[in-house]
């Protein structure tokens, strides 16, 4: 970091009188100068004015303005640092020494108290500026560093503004990379499949075959784009109380059908009877069926998924758990970035859409592997957020 040393006695005050001043010869003395040298020299002459008028016989007023002076020779130690406080006591001096020199015949012990006094005033000006010069020293590096840090944060911001779009370029490049790849390996199936078609259409049982791979990859192709709309929209949710129990129930007859198909069953359980809880029931369905059906594919024949819901400290609580192989420990991080999948048809969109829609809700979602092997989803989101339906 480069230090640049500011010369302390011109620093302008902070309310910034710094005006167009006088103009002496090429010098130029700014306004706020200006006043403080009026200040100064208003006080010596006030101080001495008031000398000079009181009589002498009040000795204890005389003593009193005596000190007084004190408070200009201060003032121009802080204002100008030593040279300003060394000045101002020379000058206190020459208007007070006519005075002093008024008591030599008549009180000779007071007026050598006096010019004692006049020594004082010196010394005072002299350290109090010193001390001044130091603390504005001080402020001069304060004022440089916080121009300095000003200026870092700045910096700071525009390459955090940099960075922000490299990585959103970035993330649009994955995705397009990612979907590039997805895309084709069906396109591939269905044009290798179409060119066995059209060299032997003759053979029924190997039309129908083909028939049926050129049928799954167009829907696989029809799922990607479905799940890639998903992903792509993330709406702001549109809030409204919903009772959590009727949203798993619709979803839990939307995956019946696979669910009896290797005979699993879902346990459903609740802390309380009737839970509700203020959400998006569109999109908390999107995220109860990709979840159920992640867990469906993972369950082996016979197996179990439990869905467990409630309030907890403010937060509705929701835990999806299953009894299949569990996520491997190495892809636990990546589960939910868009686009990975551990599975021959998969999209990989599934999690990352469930985890778009739970953070728009203000909640988290995390996953582990339970004690039993299994994989378990557990998803938290603040309760009585701000709601959009009135
Ligand atoms: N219940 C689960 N058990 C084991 N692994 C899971 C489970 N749910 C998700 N995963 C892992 O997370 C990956 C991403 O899931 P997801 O985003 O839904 O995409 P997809 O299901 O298309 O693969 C899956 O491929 C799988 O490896
Ligand atoms: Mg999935």
């Amino acid at each position: 970091m480069i230090e640049l040393e500011t010369n302390p006695a011109t620093v302008a005050p902070l309310g910034g009188d710094s005006g167009p001043g006088l103009h002496l010869g090429g010098l130029r003395i700014p306004r706020y100068v200006l006043k403080r040298i009026v200040y100064v020299l208003l006080t010596v002459a006030g101080i001495t004015a008031a000398h000079y008028g009181v009589p002498k016989e009040f000795i204890f007023a005389h003593s009193v303005l005596q000190h007084l002076y004190y408070v200009p020779i201060v003032l121009g130690a802080i204002f100008f640092g030593w040279v300003g406080g060394l000045l101002t006591a020379i000058c206190v001096c020459m208007c007070y020494v006519p005075h002093v020199h008024d008591w030599v015949a008549q009180e000779p012990h007071y007026a050598l108290n006096q010019y004692a006094e006049l020594g004082s005033f010196l010394l005072i000006g002299f350290v109090t500026g010193i001390l001044s010069d130091r603390e504005l020293a001080v402020n001069g590096r304060l004022r440089q560093r916080s121009k300095e840090l000003a200026r870092a944060n700045v910096e700071l911001e525009k390459s955090f503004h940099h960075l922000k779009r490299a990585s959103r370029l970035s993330a649009v490049g994955q995705i397009a990379a990612a979907m590039a790849h997805e895309i084709r390996n069906p396109l591939a199936s269905i044009e290798g499949a179409i060119e066995v078609l059209e060299k032997q259409h003759e053979d029924t049982k190997l039309r129908e075959e083909f028939h049926e791979i050129i049928r799954k990859q167009c829907q696989r192709l029809s799922g990607l784009l479905t799940e890639l709309l998903n992903f792509a929209k993330a709406r702001q949710p549109v809030l409204t109380t919903v009772t959590f129990g009727e949203l798993v129930s619709e979803v839990a007859v939307l995956i019946h059908p696979l669910m009896t198909a290797k005979n699993n069953l879902i346990r459903v359980s609740s802390d309380s009877v009737g839970v509700s809880v203020r959400c998006d029931a569109e999109q908390m369905k999107q995220v109860l069926f990709n979840l159920l059906m992640n867990a469906q594919e993972a369950s082996g024949y016979g197996g179990t998924i439990d869905v467990r819901y409630g309030l907890e400290n403010a937060m509705f609580v929701l835990s999806i758990s299953d009894s299949g192989p569990g996520i491997a420990p190495e892809d636990i991080e990546q589960v939910f970035e868009p686009f990975f999948t551990t599975k021959a048809s998969g999209t990989g969109l599934g999690l990352s859409v469930v985890q778009q829609i739970v953070s728009h809700h203000g909640g988290d979602i995390r996953a582990f592997n339970t004690t039993e092997g299994g994989a378990c989803f557990l998803i938290r989101i603040p309760v009585g957020q701000d709601d959009t339906d009135g």
